[in-house]
């Protein structure tokens, strides 16, 4: 993927503004399978860098249910202070049935949100791609996904999740009331409209913004915002055109190819996400970049953490080690170890190796390998793949 999303105004910029011989990457593995998932993606990380010379140094921290059992917050300051430190952060995933019950404070996921909102993570990128491989993995007909590829732009700071007032509160009539806010402002619609037209542009310059205008009044500020900031310079480089959340729920499994580059609010954005990415086949695959105006960028998986299998070495890395790749692209200047580490990942795959969750059922043409076993194919390729560019 060519980089993109940075340097218009408004929209992320390189944390790293020049190539580096080694970086600071606070390192975040989290609950269940990722501390798996993390050391196979540190090992193909390090191979990748190691071809060029690069390397890593990891500051491991705490974020999500780990956290709150090691320091009694899911998002400790110390935490805050690496991430603040560093080059570019490099996440797993969190949570888990352990914390589920406890008060909101104290979930797995209420560290990631103040971990959004303190670092300023505005733009959140997630790439839906179909994988030549892997189509027979996804549910819907091979014809449908065969050669999609859509970047989701969601805006992550804002709407629902952070409008205030929010609680459960007891109104006139004594009743409780659950009430949570769809807020936007002006200038949070441009600077993440601003972001995905960057991004569009720089694929397949097509933008479709997805709203409720018909019934919300928050998003026809958005619609009109859009329009405007597709306006100010994109009228010639990107197609806009405007879609309402119910209908893009129905197209985007009807025929996702209509779609290049999708911008929605948090919300919208959060569940067409994950329905964007089974198009793909599995959510094992998938990598994300949450980019702020100004400093380190949060890359992770989609996916989440998989307690069911945690520690049972049946995890997939993929979508991290994919996610590291975007890192090198997006945050450290590194455009060729992202290409080396996603032209690995690809090569794994053309030989046969899956893990538990993208194996076909009895397909002779397959190897079944555990997390650690696709960690090291992945580091293997990253080497053989440098000798053979050398
Ligand atoms: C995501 C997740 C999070 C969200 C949860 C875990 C808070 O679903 O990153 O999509 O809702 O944003
Ligand atoms: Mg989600």
């Amino acid at each position: 993927m060519a980089p993109s999303a940075r340097s218009t105004r408004g929209a992320p910029r390189l944390a790293v503004a020049s190539p580096q011989s080694s970086y600071k990457i606070t390192l975040l593995p989290g609950d269940g399978i990722g501390p798996e998932i993390t050391a196979a993606t540190v090992k193909a990380l390090n191979a990748a860098g190691a071809t060029k010379g690069v390397s890593f140094e990891y500051d491991e921290q705490l974020l999500g249910g780990c956290a709150i059992d090691a320091a009694g917050t899911p998002w400790p300051e110390a935490t805050l202070k690496s991430c603040q430190a560093a080059d570019s952060i490099l996440m797993a995933a969190i949570g888990g049935p352990k914390w589920d019950g406890n008060p909101r404070e104290l979930r797995p996921e209420t560290g990631l949100l103040a971990m959004r909102q303190e670092l300023g993570l505005f733009a959140n990128l997630r790439p839906a791609k179909a994988i030549p491989q892997l189509l027979e993995a996804s549910s819907l007909k091979p014809e449908i996904v065969e050669g999609v590829d859509i970047m989701v732009v969601r805006e992550l700071c804002g709407d629902v999740y952070f409008g205030k007032p929010a609680g459960i509160f007891v109104n006139d009539e004594g009743h409780r009331v659950g009430q949570n806010n769809m807020i936007y402002s002006e200038p949070e619609i441009e600077r993440i409209a601003r972001v995905a037209m960057d991004v569009a542009a720089k694929r397949g310059g097509k933008c479709c913004s997805i709203d409720k205008a018909n019934v919300l009044d928050v998003s026809q500020l958005w619609k009109e915002v859009v329009i405007r900031v597709h306006g100010e310079q994109w009228k010639d480089s990107v197609e806009l055109s405007h879609m309402y959340v119910d209908n893009a729920a129905m197209q985007l499994v009807r025929w996702p190819k209509q779609f290049d580059t999708i911008v929605c609010g948090n919300i919208f954005g959060d569940i067409l996400s994950d329905e964007a990415s089974m198009l793909v086949g599995s959510l094992g695959m998938l990598p994300s970049a949450s980019l702020p105006s100004e400093g380190p960028g949060v890359f992770e998986p989609i996916h989440g953490s998989a307690p069911d299998i945690a520690g049972t070495d049946a995890a997939n890395p993929l979508a991290m080690i994919l996610s590291a790749a975007m890192m090198c692209t997006y945050d450290l200047a590194q455009p060729e170890l992202g290409q080396l580490l996603e032209d690995a990942v690809e090569a794994v795959l053309d030989d046969g190796l899956r893990t538990k969750d993208i194996v076909s059922e009895g397909a002779t043409d397959q190897t079944l390998v555990g997390c650690v076993a696709m960690g090291d194919a992945v580091a293997a390729k990253v080497e053989a793949l440098a000798k053979v560019l050398a």
